[in-house]
C-alpha cells in the first residue's frame, strides 16, 4: 500500500504524521491510519474478567460486584427506572459487554421546527417528566407503601420522534476515554478534506459533569454525550436506575420516594457506587477477536476489501491513547502506566455523522448533565453544535460486533449485510462500493466483520 503524507504534523504530534492510502480520483475514500509513537505497546484484550493492569484483580473483582449489584426500592432504586443493575443491558459475554436491551427514546418538534424535548404526563395528568428523551420503562409504584401513586411512563401520541437505542458495549472504554481530543479532531479534519466533505465527522466537545466548566470531545453514548466515564456512570446510574449521586442530586420524580438522597453509597475506602463502576469499566480489557475466523483466507481477503472500499475511514481501526501522566477530564483523572500510549482496535472514530439512519432526537441538556448543566459556563461547549446532531450517529466501533445479533442504534438490522446496506448519506458512496462488490467479495468483508 503506498502511503502518502499529506498534512504537516501539528506540534502536538511530533512523532508521525497520518497516513492513508494514495487516492485518485473517484477512489474510495481511504483508511485513516492514526500516527503511532514507536513507543506504544499494544493494549490486553480478553472476556476473561480481568484487569486490564490499571488497578489490582481483587479491586476490580470487588468493582465488577458493585457493578452486578441487584438494586432494590430499599436501597434507592427508581421511583423511574429501567433495570435493577448495571449488568442487566451490559453482559455478553461478561459484564461489561453490551446486551439486546433497547431503551426507548422521544421528543417532538416546536413551533419553530426545533426538536423539543419530551413531556410526559405521569400520576393521572397532575405532574409532568420534563428536560429528557428518554422513556423509563419501569416505576416502583403503585406499591404497598404508595398504592394510589399512579407513576408509570407512556409515549403520549404528542411525542411522534421516536426510537429504540441499543445498549453499548464498555469493555475497552478505559482505552478510548484516554484518546486526546487532538487525535479525533484531527480524524476529523482527514475525512474532510480527503473526501472532499463528503464524509465529515462532527467532533463535539461536552460537559465533564466533575470538572464544571470544563469539557472535552465526547466519545461515549450514541450521540458522544460524554467524554468521561465518570460522567456517562452517574447519567447511567440516575436514568437508568434512579439512584441519586453528587453529580446528579435530584430525582426524576420525587412522587412515590421514599429513599433519602443521594441514594449512591459511600463505601469504606471514600468511593461512591458510581464511581466504582467507572473505575471497574476504565480497567477492563477490550474485547478479544475471533482469531481462528481472522486467520482464514476469506477473513483476511475482507479486512484488505473493508480498508479498499472506504469502510475504515470512519470505522477507523487502530487508535491510540495518550502518554502515561495525561491530566484528563479536568485535572480529575490521570492517565495510569496502564492506559498510556496502547494502541487498540475500536474499529470506529467515535465521531458523530449522519449515515442517513438518523432518528431526528438530540440529546436532552438536563438529562446527560444535570441541573449544573444551566449553571456553569461550559467553555467550547456549544448548544448549536449540539442542534446538529439531530440526525448524526456515533460511528459503531465494530470490536466486539461478532457477539451483537441486533445491529444500529435501534437493533432493528439483523443481519451484518443489512445494517451495510443501511449506510446512506455520508456513506453514500462507500455503500455503493459494496453493493457493486461481486457475492463472494461482499461475503468476505462479512466474514471479516464475524471475526471483530
Ligand atoms: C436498561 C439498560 C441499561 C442499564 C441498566 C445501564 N445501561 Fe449503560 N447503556 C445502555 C444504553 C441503551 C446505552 C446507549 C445509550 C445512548 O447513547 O442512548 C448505554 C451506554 C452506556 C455507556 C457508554 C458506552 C460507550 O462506549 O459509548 C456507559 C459507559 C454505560 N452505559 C455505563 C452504564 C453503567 C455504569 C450502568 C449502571 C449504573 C449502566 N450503564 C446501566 C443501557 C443501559
Ligand atoms: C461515513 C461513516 C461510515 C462509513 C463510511 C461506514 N460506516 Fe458503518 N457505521 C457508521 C455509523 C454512523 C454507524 C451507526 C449507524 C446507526 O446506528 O444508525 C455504523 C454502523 C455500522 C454497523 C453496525 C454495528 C453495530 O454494532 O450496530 C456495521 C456492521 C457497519 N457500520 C459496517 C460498515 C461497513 C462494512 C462499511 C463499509 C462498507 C461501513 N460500515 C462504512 C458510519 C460509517
Amino acid at each position: 500500500m503506498v502511503r502518502v503524507r499529506f498534512w504537516r504534523p501539528a506540534p502536538w504530534l511530533a512523532l508521525g504524521a497520518f497516513t492513508l492510502a494514495a487516492c485518485g480520483v473517484g477512489a474510495p475514500p481511504p483508511p485513516i491510519q492514526v500516527p503511532i509513537p514507536s513507543s506504544a505497546a499494544e493494549a490486553p484484550t480478553g472476556f476473561d474478567n480481568r484487569s486490564n493492569g490499571t488497578t489490582d484483580d481483587s479491586t476490580h473483582q470487588a468493582d465488577q460486584d458493585a457493578f452486578d449489584e441487584v438494586e432494590g426500592i430499599e436501597d434507592g432504586l427508581g421511583p423511574l427506572y429501567n433495570a435493577q443493575t448495571c449488568r442487566e443491558c451490559h453482559q455478553d459475554p461478561t459484564s461489561g459487554g453490551a446486551s439486546q436491551i433497547t431503551e426507548l427514546r422521544v421528543g417532538h418538534l416546536g413551533p419553530d421546527g426545533r426538536f423539543q424535548n419530551a413531556d410526559i404526563p405521569i400520576a393521572r395528568g397532575t405532574v409532568t417528566i420534563a428536560g429528557r428523551t428518554l422513556v423509563n420503562d419501569r416505576a416502583i409504584c403503585p406499591n404497598a407503601q404508595f398504592p394510589d401513586s399512579e407513576i408509570q411512563e407512556r409515549v403520549p401520541d404528542t411525542e411522534n420522534i421516536r426510537t429504540m437505542r441499543a445498549s453499548l458495549n464498555l469493555l475497552g472504554d478505559g482505552l478510548v476515554e484516554a484518546v486526546a481530543d487532538e487525535t479525533l479532531i484531527e480524524i476529523a479534519r482527514v475525512q474532510r478534506r480527503t473526501t472532499r466533505g463528503a464524509i465529515r465527522g462532527q467532533a463535539l466537545y461536552v460537559p465533564i459533569l466533575e470538572a464544571p466548566g470544563v469539557t472535552r470531545i465526547g466519545r461515549f453514548g450514541w450521540k458522544d454525550q460524554h467524554a468521561s466515564l465518570l460522567s456517562f456512570s452517574a447519567d447511567a446510574y440516575l436514568n437508568e436506575m434512579g439512584f441519586t449521586t453528587r453529580l446528579f442530586p435530584d430525582e426524576v420524580t420525587t412522587l412515590c420516594n421514599a429513599a433519602s438522597e443521594p441514594n449512591d453509597t459511600t463505601h469504606a475506602d471514600g468511593l461512591a457506587d458510581f464511581e466504582r463502576f467507572a473505575r471497574f469499566v476504565r480497567a477492563t480489557k477490550a474485547p478479544a477477536r475471533d482469531t481462528v475466523l481472522a486467520a482464514t483466507p476469506t477473513a483476511r481477503r475482507g479486512s484488505e476489501l473493508f480498508d479498499a472500499i472506504g469502510c475504515a475511514t470512519c470505522h477507523v481501526r487502530t487508535l491510540v491513547t495518550a502518554a502515561a501522566g495525561t491530566i484528563l477530564n479536568g485535572g480529575a483523572d490521570t492517565i495510569p502506566p496502564a492506559l498510556g500510549e496502547k494502541t487498540f482496535h475500536p474499529f470506529g472514530d467515535y465521531l458523530l455523522h449522519n449515515v442517513g439512519t438518523g432518528d431526528g432526537i438530540v440529546m436532552a441538556m438536563p438529562e446527560h448533565y444535570g441541573p449544573a448543566v444551566y449553571k456553569v459556563l461550559w467553555r467550547e461547549f456549544s448548544i448549536d453544535s449540539v442542534g446538529r446532531t439531530r440526525n448524526k450517529m456515533r460511528t459503531a466501533p465494530l470490536w466486539g460486533v461478532r457477539l451483537r445479533p441486533r445491529l444500529m442504534h435501534d437493533a432493528a438490522s439483523l443481519t451484518l449485510r443489512d445494517a451495510i446496506v443501511r449506510h446512506r448519506g455520508e456513506a453514500s458512496g462507500v455503500s455503493r462500493k459494496f453493493g457493486k462488490l461481486t457475492r463472494s467479495d461482499q461475503a468476505a468483508i462479512i466474514a471479516f466483520l464475524q471475526s471483530l
